[in-house]
């Protein structure tokens, strides 16, 4: 295959298109540059302008914003009070972080697999892993897709759990027509640059507790009780910590950005699902090359887009369909190497191959390919062009 971009003469592109990236015009520039000429740089107003917009957006009562992705999940953890002894079950096809939170509060991440059609949490093997340690299932909206939701509610509410949403992908996704942020009793989302939304870096959980929320809003601020800005306010320099807490606040100009982003949020998911459908139907003429289930209750916010390949019927590997793509200049990814087989989770909790059969050979199998509302309708034939390309050449030898 090494051979493809040689024979083949000009690969499809030059310069690579990446499988994911952020879209920056001048309103956001504008509001970011407005507010860095504020008094408030960051705890200034423009944090709870944006917390509130979010919420309304995705129909919750509170929207607490933080530093990334991963201090969401982290905070959801402290809200729903993960603690040593405590089990959270969590599915392994995902990122890292996913699985992280639950150990930075001392709990134990129990991995459950995934159904092998949607590579979503499969409600179906949930029960069977609850014990009387487990406190909470964080469903992976995986992809974009939000996950059986209805399903897992059951679950949580039979067992007294607390539903957490790992939404970083799925921002703008819907399930039986309720928007995905309201879905979960805290649903955790990211801002990082190739996610629907960006703020450089950013996070924001959401939830109808208002005590939690209140809970995460102290967790992000060092655990102490009033911000800079309410003490400036109140003219008093007094303040409590009441709990160990992190630095996790996301600045107003970030803030601002998040702000102007969240306006073409639906317009750019409806580009999202465009381009999945122009791959969708390229890809039904290609046995080989197989997207994932989508369930006809949800709206997909396509996030990623993932296929599985026939790599017997194609008669090549992964990693060779994988340098073929990017010497095409196609910014193909692996999305993921599931959680359980990390070196630190077979070291510190003993999980290792066979724990999760369906996301394992899933993982063999998946490539990503570009998705993101910037893309032209060019480059996305440029990527169908380039998997065409790829698989003759495979096909032929
Ligand atoms: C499913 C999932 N959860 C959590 C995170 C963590 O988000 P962040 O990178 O903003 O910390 C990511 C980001 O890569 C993600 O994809």
């Amino acid at each position: 295959m090494d051979r493809l971009a040689i024979e083949g003469g000009k690969p499809v592109r030059n310069k690579l298109l990446p499988y994911g990236h952020q879209w920056i015009g001048e309103a956001d520039v504008q509001a970011v540059i407005e507010v860095l000429r504020s008094d408030w740089l960051t705890t200034g107003p423009k944090v709870g302008g944006f917390e509130r917009a979010f919420a309304d957006f995705v129909g919750a009562k509170e929207a607490v914003a933080v530093s990334n992705g991963t201090a969401a999940l982290h905070a959801a953890m402290y809200a729903a009070d993960i603690g040593p002894g405590d089990e959270v079950i969590v599915p392994p096809m995902t990122f890292a972080s996913s699985a992280n939170c639950i150990v930075f509060q001392g709990g134990t991440p129990v991995f459950v697999d995934v159904d092998p059609d949607t590579l979503l949490l499969d409600p179906a093997l949930v029960e069977a892993k609850i014990t009387p340690r487990t406190k909470a299932i964080i469903a992976v909206d995986y992809a974009g897709q939000p996950c059986d939701y209805d399903a897992l509610r059951a679950i949580a509410n039979r067992h007294g759990l607390t539903l957490v949403a790992d939404a970083c992908h799925a921002l703008g996704g819907s399930y039986k027509g309720r928007p995905v942020g309201s879905l979960a009793d805290l649903s955790a989302f990211s801002f990082h640059p190739v996610k629907p939304i960006t703020t450089g870096e950013g996070g924001m959980i959401t939830t109808d507790d208002p005590g939690l929320a209140q809970r995460m809003r102290v967790f992000r601020n060092h655990g102490i009780t009033t911000d800079h800005r309410q003490r400036e306010q109140q003219g008093s320099w007094f303040y409590e910590m009441v709990d160990l807490g992190y630095n996790y606040r996301l600045t107003d100009f970030q803030c601002a950005l998040g702000l102007s982003q969240l306006r073409k949020l639906p317009e750019w998911v409806k580009r999202r699902q465009e381009i999945a459908q122009r791959y969708n139907t390229a890809f039904a003429e290609i046995p080989a090359v197989r997207p994932l289930g989508v369930r006809a209750d949800v709206s997909h916010a396509y996030h990623l887009y993932v296929v599985r390949l026939d790599l017997a019927k194609l008669r090549t590997t992964r990693a060779e369909m994988f340098a073929a793509l990017r010497a095409e200049g196609i910014g193909v990814n692996v999305h993921y190497i599931p959680v359980h087989l990390h070196p630190f989770y077979r070291e510190r909790f003993g999980t290792g191959p066979g724990l999760c059969p369906a996301a394992e050979t899933a993982y063999e199998q998946l490539i990503t390919l570009p998705i993101f509302p910037a893309m032209t309708d060019k480059d996305v034939s440029d990527v169908l062009i380039a998997v065409s390309k790829v698989m003759s050449a495979c096909c032929s030898q």
